[in-house]
């Protein structure tokens, strides 16, 4: 019996949830949702280029992607020259991989313009406080998964950046972001060296909720995952062993905790309220 793209969704679902709902009879859009369902994040790409007009037109149907009121606090900057762009690898740590990468993109969050229309009509700007900032992160992430479920559809692969964030106001300086403007993501783009593989996710049962929020088996639901997760992939690199000791089992959440044992990226609250946000 040969493998219908049906098939393919339930077999991609199944692999990343573990409980994943049936997949409807007579769907359509199944190309479309097969690619969402079979998403993986690549970083190894193979030694082509990737064509300016191909990530242009990415770029605008990422940028069709709704806009919290129409507002279109988000832009893109497509980075092609290559010396910014060797000075913007240099300023995303801890990722080795990244200068083999074909193609950079900076997905930014943008609440200067709105800001200039009130400017231009000489009008103060009274909404100076957390929710603009929030709206312009919030549109900025949604045209980062547009931007990554595009890249996918038309083959490529791709891996979000958020630790450009590490350095914002150095890539900010980088890439001429005025105040207002702040890098939301970057997102690496080439064609695939390899199939790479789905990653599973927590399952349906914990994070799909009916109604009402429910976590009362979430330790259990947790560990189930961590080990199911363990019995799919290659095991973790430890980290922090000297610190908290070499771990019989490693898993996710032993891993998540791990990440997470030292302050990171504290200094960001400083850079939003520097590029002119008022958190209150
Ligand atoms: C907003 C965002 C930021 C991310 N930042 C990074 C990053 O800085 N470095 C990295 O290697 N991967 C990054 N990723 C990729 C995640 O690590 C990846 O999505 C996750 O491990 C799950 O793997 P999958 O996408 O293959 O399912 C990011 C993903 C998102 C959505």
């Amino acid at each position: 019996m040969t493998e219908t793209t049906r098939d393919a969704i339930k077999a991609a679902l199944d692999r990343r949830f573990g409980d994943a709902p049936d997949v409807p009879a007579n769907l359509r859009g199944q190309e479309t949702l097969l690619a969402m369902a079979a998403h993986r994040t690549h970083r190894a790409f193979a030694d082509k280029p990737v064509d300016a007009g191909l990530l242009r037109f990415l770029a605008a149907v990422a940028l069709s992607a709704p806009s919290k009121s129409d507002l279109q606090q988000r832009d893109i900057v497509l980075v092609e020259d290559k010396a910014t762009r060797r000075k913007l690898d240099a300023m995303i740590p801890g990722m080795d991989w990244l200068p083999a990468a074909p193609a950079l993109m900076v997905v930014c969050g943008n609440n200067r313009r709105q800001r200039q229309f009130h400017q231009w009509r000489k009008q103060p700007y009274p909404n100076d406080h957390l929710d603009p900032f929030f709206n312009a992160a919030t549109d900025a992430a949604i045209v980062l998964g547009w931007l990554i479920n595009a890249a996918e559809a038309a083959g490529l692969g791709c891996c979000p950046l958020s630790v450009i964030r590490n350095n914002a106001q150095q890539v900010s300086e980088l890439l001429g972001l005025p105040d207002h403007v702040f890098p939301y993501a970057g997102l690496a783009l080439g064609w695939p060296a390899r199939e790479g593989w789905i990653c599973p996710r927590l399952p349906i049962a914990t994070t799909l909720h009916v109604d009402r929020f429910d976590d009362k088996d979430v330790q259990a639901q947790v560990d189930g995952y961590d080990h199911r997760r363990a019995s799919l992939q290659p095991p973790m690199k430890q980290r922090h062993p000297a610190r908290f000791g070499e771990a019989a089992f490693y898993g996710w959440s032993e891993d998540k905790f791990r990440q997470y044992a030292d302050l990171e990226r504290a200094d960001f609250g400083a850079y939003v309220r520097r590029r002119g946000f008022d958190l209150k």
